[in-house]
């Protein structure tokens, strides 16, 4: 079947048909061998990528300046605000025009949400966003389905649990959003009182077929689960570090929990303490091959939206 992809930015993945998803995981299936083999192909040869990184990233930042390596382009530009001009009062938005004159895409990591829509609305190249504070990070949600189709093989009928801060985790708001999508999927959402799914987002999945619940432990719901998607409870959202605190530690999935159980440990990273090492050497340790497939994901990302919007 011939598909298109007809989106000229990646801000949500809201904005996403399944035709879509299914396009860009067609299309980082076949580019896989490429970014394994750490061959260098010329499907975007003279390509620049623009990396605005006004907030920390290893992986986002790394899979992205890899990915755009790997088609035959280059990548600039910064990883904090402090190391750009925006230190001097540049605003966000002249800090993009100069991007756009010299590249081909923009990719937008900011902690305030609603950045990397700004942007597209200014400049004509496409623009991706990379994390918008508590918003969305639609790129990271690819990288996981495409991860979860890996290794169970479908997407569709599937029992997954959201565990950790689903309050602020853009991650688990982007990854229900796109679940909507598929038939038969239950999502348990196992959190403190306090990191609850925002109804913003319970809003979205109750206009879907997915079936949700949430609970607080994840003994409630592992021998039901194929994927635990664990996440990290993101410190640097609290305004009080009390309430921080407090919660820190809520939720540790060890080697022991997971012994005979028919699942995959799954974690957008970077992990802190919600992830016991000793899962590390087990067969439901599949975080590590997740941001790895970040790479094949992000270049059929750039592929699809460079060669489909010439400058
Ligand atoms: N998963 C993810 O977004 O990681 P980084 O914050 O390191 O980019």
């Amino acid at each position: 079947m011939i598909r298109i992809f007809e989106l000229k930015n990646i801000i949500s993945i809201k904005d996403f048909e399944r035709k879509d998803i299914d396009y860009i995981l067609e299309e980082a299936s076949k580019l896989e061998k490429i970014a394994k083999s750490k061959e260098v192909c010329e499907e975007l040869k003279g390509k620049i990528l623009g990396l605005m990184f006004f907030e920390p990233s290893t992986r986002t930042r790394m899979s992205f300046e890899t990915a755009i390596k790997r088609l035959g382009g280059d990548g600039i530009g910064f990883e904090n605000s402090g190391s750009s001009s925006v230190s001097k009062g540049e605003s966000i938005a002249d800090t993009a025009k100069m991007f756009e004159g010299y590249c081909d895409a923009l990719v937008i990591r900011h902690e305030l949400e609603g950045v990397s829509k700004f942007i597209s609305d200014i400049v004509d190249v496409p623009v991706i966003n990379a994390g918008d504070g508590a918003g969305q990070h639609p790129t990271q949600t690819l990288l996981d389905l495409y991860t979860i189709k890996k290794e169970i093989g479908e997407i569709d009928n599937l029992n997954i649990a959201l565990i950790g801060d689903l309050k602020y985790g853009r991650t688990v708001h982007s990854l229900s959003n796109a679940l909507g999508l598929y038939k038969n999927v239950t999502i348990y959402l196992v959190s403190p009182p306090e990191l609850k799914m925002p109804n913003e987002v319970f809003h979205d999945i109750n206009k879907t077929n997915v079936t949700w619940k949430e609970v607080e432990t994840i003994e409630e719901i592992i021998d039901d689960v194929d994927v635990l998607y664990v996440t990290r409870i993101q410190k640097e959202r609290f305004g009080d570090i009390d309430d921080y605190l407090k919660i820190k530690g809520a939720y540790v999935v060890n080697k022991k929990m997971l012994e005979g159980k028919d699942l995959i440990v799954m974690h957008p990273l970077p992990r802190i303490d919600e992830i016991d090492t000793d899962v590390d050497d087990t067969k439901y340790n599949k975080y590590f091959t997740q941001a790895a497939n970040a790479v094949p994901v992000r270049m059929a990302i750039l592929k699809t939206l460079i060669k489909n919007n010439p400058k």
